[in-house]
């Protein structure tokens, strides 16, 4: 899959974004006010609670929703991948289900790659998340950074000599058939029961590593998924 991006829609979608996030803003500020109220019933103040949580989830996902718009120029910068992932186990953990455990393989050999580091950080907190949402009870989610060599398969890079590097995040969840390897990254496609699964992760991610000259590739079977983040170390867009 492919993400198109045109002017006119990213414009819109990042004007949509921002002008939202104002309001919501709003929102959460008198909503605060109104909670600190001391005279408030139980039934009222839940009902408030109820309504602030809502706005924060909108709030997420006008957030990752413009995201996908293209800013009008990315970031590039260096970046050590073993400091990177490093840095994210915080939010990384935040992410795991009780008692599953994260792994971390990334060594020193691992060349440094040039890519904009808020793409990189958001795209491989979506595939991680993901990850630790689908993984089992006590089950084991590894993030694995590598230098690809040889080159994979379709990633041709005979015109200009590139170094690929990947971030591959294997869980061992339920995977995801077949039939919906290529859905999966449709905007608003979602398997989850949970409130507040857009089925943004997948299409954010994608658009991202996109954006940085790589492409994302699935290989899952049940008890098993791998998504892996394949990214030019130079991107032909910088
Ligand atoms: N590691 C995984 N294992 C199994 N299924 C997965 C995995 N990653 C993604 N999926 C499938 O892809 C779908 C789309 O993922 P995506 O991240 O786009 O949305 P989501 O996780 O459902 O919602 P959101 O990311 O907005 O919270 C998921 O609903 C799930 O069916
Ligand atoms: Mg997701």
């Amino acid at each position: 899959m492919h993400i198109e991006h045109s002017e006119f829609q990213d414009q819109l979608l990042r004007g949509l974004a921002h002008k939202m996030n104002n309001i919501l803003s709003l929102f959460h500020g008198y909503l605060g006010l109104l909670m600190d109220d001391k005279q408030l019933d139980a039934a009222t103040l839940a009902g408030l609670a109820r309504i602030k949580e809502g706005a924060g989830a909108a709030s997420e996902l006008m957030d990752r929703a413009g995201s996908l718009a293209r800013p009008s120029s990315l970031i590039w910068r260096e970046i050590n991948l073993c400091d990177f992932l490093r840095c994210l186990k915080p939010s990384f953990t935040s992410y795991l289900r009780q008692k599953s455990t994260l792994e971390i393989n990334c060594s020193d050999e691992v060349p440094h790659i040039w890519a904009d580091m808020s793409h990189l950080r958001v795209a491989t907190l979506e595939i991680v998340r993901n990850a630790c949402e689908a993984s089992p009870k006590g089950g084991v989610v590894t993030i694995t950074a590598a230098a690809e060599s040889p080159v994979p398969l379709g990633l041709s890079s005979a015109a200009q000599p590139i170094t690929w590097l990947s971030l591959t995040v294997t869980d061992h969840g339920p995977g995801i058939p077949p039939h919906l390897t290529e859905k999966v990254f449709s905007p608003f496609f979602t398997t989850k029961q949970k409130q507040n699964a857009a089925g943004l992760g997948l299409t954010v991610a994608l658009g991202l590593v996109q954006r940085m000259g790589g492409v994302v590739r699935i290989d899952s079977q049940p008890g098993h998924t791998a998504v892996r983040l394949l990214l030019p170390s130079r991107s032909e867009t910088m």
